[in-house]
Order: C-alpha cells, then structure tokens, then sequence
C-alpha cells in the first residue's frame, strides 16, 4: 500500500487523554482529517503490562491502517514506552510511525539551561525509564527524576480540576518528594494538559512545565512535510472520526474537556 498525502493522520490512546494531542493536531493541520481511537474498554494502560498494552496497541494499529492512515500517532504515553518499536516493526513502511515521546526529549535537550527534569506519568510509563535514558542518550549531565502519579488521570477523568480535591493531591504528590529545585517538569501522560496551570501554580511558576500536543504536532508536520505528504487540500476530504473501544456517557461528556469542542465519540469495539 502506497501513502498517500491525502489519507488521514490516525491518533490512538488508552482512552481520551489522547485528545489533548488530537486537539494540536487540529491546531497546526486544520484540513488534515484525523481517525481516532481510545481504547476506554482497556483502560487504564498505566497498570498493565508491556505485553498486553503492545497487544492492544497493535490491534488499534490494524484498525487505523484499515482506514488507510498515512500516521499511526501513539497518542499515549504509557504506549510510547511500551509498544512503540512493537508497532513501528508491525507497520513496516506501510505508514509512518511516531510516539509522544521523543519529540518532547528533543524538545528539552534543545533548552538552554536545563539541568534537573522532572518526569511524572503512569506507573508503565515511570517503569519503562524510557525518559531517563532518552534524555540521557542526548545529554549524559541531565539528572533526570521520574515518579508515578497514577492517581492523577482517574482524578482529571471524574473531574477533580482546580480545586481543593485536586490541590491535595498534586501537593501530596509533588510536596516532600525528589521532584524538587526542577528546571523542567515533563507531564509524561496525555491527560496531564488539563492541569498544566495548576501544576505550574504548585511551583510558584518557578518550574518549566512541558505538555507534549503542540511539541509532537510540530514533530509531525516536520516529519509529513520532508515526506511530501501533507495535505494541501483547502478543505478536509471528510469528517474527522473518533471511535471509542467502550461508549459511556462520561466519555462522551468529559472528551469535551480534552478537545476543547463536541465531538461525536463512535463505539467501535474491535476485539469483538
Ligand atoms: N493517556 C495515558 C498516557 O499517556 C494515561 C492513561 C492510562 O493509564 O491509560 O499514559
């Protein structure tokens, strides 16, 4: 199968943390159609293993291509550290493969003056090391400090934003713990956006606090244009789609919050 500049860029998630990084795709590719899948039946992948999250993330990758994606984006971290060669071997040169990982590594050994980073994500992700060795591979002197905050999705997910919920368990995370005297806080999970702000305020807006949409859509048009494959249409072929593994009404509800407008989520359970 030959890509083709005006088949859709396919993202994929655990569920629909993943928007935040569909949302910068719109941002910087306004006529790109996008597919989306969130696997809410699987979710969280934060607690499963390597193997299964790499299963799961196969499968949606399957899907995507069945929908002739020209971009499988690994919207999700815990995926990016754990699937992300898995899938790159899967598609071959059917598609292009990226994760949201290495564009944010790049992105920060590139800042000026950044010696202690902070990483916070899912328990896969923290587990993997991914990013300490990443950033490490680039700058042996970074000293990198990593730490699961897996209650901090399921908290965003029930809607606990800018309160007093959500204020104790940020402090009770951040405070008395290594993540301190930070130059930079990677938010390693794609629901985290949602609390850039009040995580920022937690360090006194003293601490840089880097999300990965905007980092990886940029990625992304860098590495699409030096293919000849963006979309120069005025207009998108089609709709943008978003499939779902599991409807329920509060995905439906909170995906407004992580894509910032109404999208009409599609049930699409294909491991049945
Ligand atoms: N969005 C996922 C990530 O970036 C976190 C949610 C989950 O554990 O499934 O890791």
């Amino acid at each position: 199968m030959k890509m083709r500049a005006s088949y859709p860029i396919g993202i994929f998630d655990s569920g629909i943390g993943g928007l935040t990084v569909a949302k910068a795709v719109k941002e910087v590719f306004p006529n790109e159609k996008i597919i989306y899948y969130g696997d809410t039946a699987h979710l969280p992948y934060g607690d499963k293993s390597g193997e299964l999250i790499t299963h799961y993330s196969v499968n949606i990758t399957d899907f995507l291509l069945k929908h002739d994606a020209k971009v499988i984006l690994i919207a999700c971290n815990s995926a990016s550290a754990s699937a992300f060669e898995e899938v790159q071997k899967h598609v071959g040169d059917r598609a292009l493969v990226m994760n949201v990982i290495d564009p944010v590594v790049e992105y920060v050994a590139n800042q000026e003056g950044q010696k202690k980073v902070g990483v916070i994500g899912t328990k896969a992700t923290v587990n993997s090391g991914m990013y300490e060795r990443k950033l490490r591979n680039l700058s042996p002197d970074f000293d990198v400090i990593s730490m699961a905050t897996p209650l901090l999705a399921p908290m965003i997910e029930e809607g606990f934003i800018y309160d007093n919920i959500s204020n104790a368990i940020i402090d009770a995370y951040l405070s008395n713990s290594p993540l301190n005297n930070l130059d930079s806080l990677i938010l390693g999970c794609t629901h985290y956006p949602i609390i850039k702000n009040q995580i920022r305020r937690f360090y006194d807006f003293n601490v840089r606090v880097i999300d990965s949409g905007l980092i990886v859509a940029k990625e992304l048009y860098k590495q699409l244009n030096s293919r000849n494959l963006l979309n120069h249409e005025s207009q998108q072929s089609s709709a943008d789609e978003f499939y779902v593994s599991d409807y329920t009404a509060m995905f439906g509800k909170i995906s407004r919050m992580f894509f910032e407008e109404d999208i009409p989520l599609q049930q699409n359970n294909i491991w049945t």
